[in-house]
């Protein structure tokens, strides 16, 4: 299949029932596919859109092309959750079949009002020269997930100063009003978040563009979130083209953080805001989406994959998959980010091992599980992860407590990927102090959590069949505590 243009945003009939049961049935036969991420049942998933809990259960959307692993014609998939790990598909929830996204439903936001949900995203639209129009457009979704676009764009033109680069819009309430933060790119090719004002969500006009640093961020920003832990304002986002002299990055693009002390309405300011950080210290991991659920506690989602980059799963027709659902918590500056406690429902509690030595072997393990481990402070050593017996091929965690030293090796595999942007990410932690991880392996995705969140690095790899063995070893005694976990994916 040559994925030119016109096959990548023909119309969605056009493809044919036979088409897509074909592809069903080799993605069905596909490695690597994961037991409890959300992933796409066939073609390419990229970023979580509109989480948030409404009518009672927990609502997703994700960025969807369902024809094949490419960046094609989006729509926005719909998936519902009572618990935030067993996702049930509702099928693709907005097409793009008006004039204004006719290339496109882009990523975007959703705000419970009353009985109703609103859901904003970006209309990607090209005329018959590829010229892109972007259109901030809302739609409303009933409690039987009838989904009805509102007509007319919220956001017709593209504010003076600002290029066709304008998506992404994140509704929050504010206050007595309505707030739409959007990602955008200057005329002079410099990322900015926007700030629009409304208060009946179909009339909008601008406040400015957010003020929450001095350096530039870089040729456009994608994917802006505000959220806010009483008063005090974060902004998730992803700069494309940062210098790294601003802060230091291996990833193609960064998802990045800033914590302020408060958020000035008036002068569209986040105060006093702190460097900038990375929200995750891995491979693979994108357009973040935070929200405050009515329970109180902050949630995140991330797309597990990159733009522009190339994944081994390509060549079974699918491509990519999300992040465990993370609780975010605003710990002295800087985000705390750990998987949902409603994880530990996919423990098999029966097969859980707790291991207290100075090797330790885990064989013939399915590739889904739950690490916890305990490593003293003054410690060297080293954990394999999906090693065959050979141990020759394994992900490699290497860790010097006593130097304040995390390494995430992922060269030795047989399947290597994106090399271009380095093997290993090497992060900083407390000289001579305790290290504590939660891992989370399934299938082809690691989602390591360090000291309680601190920081956290996701990756993919790509194991053969033999790679299922885990082993670590070092110089003191190390707490493993390990459950295989159940499956949980009917997407
Ligand atoms: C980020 C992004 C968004 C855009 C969407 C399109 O990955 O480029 O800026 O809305 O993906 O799928």
């Amino acid at each position: 299949m040559k994925w030119t243009n016109e096959a990548r945003y023909q119309p969605y009939e056009k493809w044919g029932n036979d088409y897509l049961r074909k592809l069903e049935s080799k993605v069905k036969e596909a490695k690597w596919r994961l037991d409890f991420h959300i992933q796409p049942k066939t073609g390419l998933l990229n970023d979580p859109n509109g989480f948030t809990f409404f009518n009672n259960q927990w609502h997703l959307f994700y960025q969807f092309f369902p024809f094949g692993p490419v960046h094609g014609l989006k729509s926005w998939y719909h998936i519902v959750s009572d618990d935030l790990i067993h996702w049930h598909p509702e099928g693709i929830a907005i097409k793009p079949d008006t004039y204004y996204d006719s290339h496109g439903v882009y990523s975007g936001s959703a705000l419970p009002i009353g009985d109703k949900l609103f859901l904003a995203y970006t209309g990607n639209m090209r005329d018959e020269t590829w010229q892109r129009g972007s259109y901030q457009m809302g739609a409303w979704m009933d409690q039987e997930s009838n989904i009805t676009k509102i007509e007319k764009p919220l956001i017709n033109q593209i504010p003076k100063g600002i290029t066709e680069h304008f998506r992404d819009p994140q509704v929050i309430k504010y206050n007595k009003h309505y707030l739409m933060f959007i990602g955008a790119q200057t005329t002079n090719k410099q990322g900015e978040v926007l700030v629009y004002q409304s208060d009946n969500l179909l009339d909008w006009k601008i406040n400015g563009s957010l003020d929450f640093n001095q350096e530039s961020m870089g040729y456009m920003i994608e994917c802006p979130n505000m959220v806010f832990f009483d008063k005090q304002p974060v902004l998730i986002f992803c700069p494309q083209g940062l210098d790294k002299k601003v802060t230091d990055y291996q990833n193609i693009y960064p998802n990045f953080y800033i914590v302020g002390e408060n958020y000035d309405h008036e002068r569209c300011k986040i105060n006093h805001v702190q460097d900038l950080m990375l929200l995750d210290e891995g491979f693979d991991l994108y357009a973040t989406q935070a929200f405050t659920a009515p329970d109180g506690r902050c949630l995140s989602i991330g797309w597990i994959g990159l733009p522009e980059m190339e994944y081994p799963t390509f060549k079974d027709g699918w491509a990519h998959c999300l992040s465990l659902v993370k609780e975010l918590k605003l710990i002295n500056g800087e985000l705390y980010q750990n998987p949902v406690t409603e994880m530990k429902a996919l423990r098999k509690e029966n097969k859980k091992v707790v291991i207290n030595d100075k090797v330790i072997t885990l064989e013939g393990t399915e590739n889904s599980y739950e690490l916890q481990i305990r490593v003293p402070s003054n410690s060297i050593g080293h954990m394999e992860f999906y090693a065959n017996k050979k141990r020759d091929h394994f992900l490699c965690l290497e860790f010097d407590t006593g130097k304040g030293k995390l390494t995430l090796d992922r060269s030795r595999t047989f399947n290597p990927i994106n090399l271009e942007y380095g093997i290993e990410r090497t992060i900083e932690l407390k000289k001579n102090e305790e290290l504590y991880l939660t891992i989370f392996v399934d299938q082809s995705v690691c989602e390591i959590f360090i000291n309680n969140g601190q920081k956290v690095m996701t990756t993919t790899y790509y194991p053969e069949q033999d790679q299922n063995n885990v082993y670590l070893e070092g110089d003191k005694h190390y707490l493993v505590e390990y459950y295989p976990l159940r499956k949980t994916t009917e997407q």
